[in-house]
Formats: structure tokens, C-alpha cells, sequence
């Protein structure tokens, strides 16, 4: 009998958690909102659209959906090589964003689940701390 009130209990705990999970992707992204305000948006616009030939867009960019752990690093380290854009060749100069880890995990996921960008599967702390230190180690 204890047993399956341990189960039950256990059940009714673990499923309180699943709400929790799910909102705390909607609480990174809004705290990513306001990292890219500060940090973002004088380049690639509010709206992610860029500036023309010169910033290229977040909103709808084939790169940004397709090669997160680029993006990370170039938000990370920096970036000037060239990058093909939704068809649109770039090469120019991004400086490396200082900003946390988890910063960094916060704007990522702003940047994915905005103006019609979707990618529900949360860019993570861990995740940027690994891309961290990977990359630091082929510099040196
Ligand atoms: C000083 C202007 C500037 C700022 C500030 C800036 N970027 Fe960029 N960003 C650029 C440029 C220029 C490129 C293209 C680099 C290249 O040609 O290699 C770029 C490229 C990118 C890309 C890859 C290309 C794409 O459009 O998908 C991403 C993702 C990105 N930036 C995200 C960010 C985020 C997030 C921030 C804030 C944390 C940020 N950038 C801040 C200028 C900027």
C-alpha cells in the first residue's frame, strides 16, 4: 500500500514538473528579448530583419535555423568569413557579444521563437559553455 501511494505521489510530483518545463523556454526567450534589445537589435534591426546587403536577417534565416552552433560561436567569438543568407552572400564583420553562457543560450532561444521563427527545442547553458570551451581549445 505505501508503495503505491510513493508511486502516486511520485507521479503527481513528476507531472507538476511538465508544465514548468515547458515555460521555462518561454521565460529564456524573454529574457532573451531583452539581451537582444541591448545588444542585438542596432544591427540586425528590432524586427530581425538586418540591413539590407550590409546585416544580414535573423527573421526566416536559413543559416541562423540551420547552423545553431555557428551562430553560437559567432555570437561567442566573433565572425568574418563568408556566409551565404537566405541566397544573399555576407562577408563582413561581426564582433564577438560579450555576454554569459546562459545569455548567450537566452538570445539564441529569443532569436529562433520570434517573428515567425520556430525551434522548440531549447538552446541550453550547457550547450553554449561546451561550444565555449571546444572552440577555445582550436584557437590556441
Ligand atoms: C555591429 C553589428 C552587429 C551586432 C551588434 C550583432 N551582429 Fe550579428 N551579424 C552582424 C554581421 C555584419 C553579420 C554577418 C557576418 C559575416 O558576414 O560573416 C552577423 C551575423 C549574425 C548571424 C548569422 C547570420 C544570420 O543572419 O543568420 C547571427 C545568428 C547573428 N549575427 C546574431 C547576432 C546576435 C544574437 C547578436 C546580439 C547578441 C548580434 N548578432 C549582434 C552584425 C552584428
Amino acid at each position: 500500500m505505501n508503495r503505491v501511494i510513493t508511486l502516486l505521489l511520485l507521479f503527481v510530483l513528476y507531472s507538476s514538473t511538465l508544465p514548468a518545463q515547458k515555460s521555462s523556454l518561454q521565460l529564456s526567450i524573454n529574457s532573451g528579448e531583452k539581451i537582444y534589445t541591448k545588444k542585438c537589435a542596432v544591427c540586425h534591426s528590432k524586427n530581425g530583419q538586418g540591413k539590407g546587403k550590409r546585416i544580414p536577417p535573423l527573421v526566416n534565416s536559413d543559416y541562423l535555423m540551420n547552423n545553431q552552433e555557428a551562430s553560437i560561436r559567432g555570437i561567442l567569438f566573433g565572425q568574418n568569413e563568408e556566409i551565404i543568407v537566405n541566397g544573399q552572400r555576407y562577408n563582413r564583420k561581426m564582433k564577438a557579444v560579450k555576454l554569459s553562457d546562459v545569455e548567450i543560450a537566452n538570445v539564441m532561444n529569443y532569436i529562433q521563437n520570434s517573428w515567425g521563427n520556430t525551434n522548440l527545442t531549447p538552446v541550453t547553458k550547457a550547450q553554449v559553455m561546451f561550444i565555449r570551451q571546444e572552440y577555445s581549445k582550436d584557437l590556441n
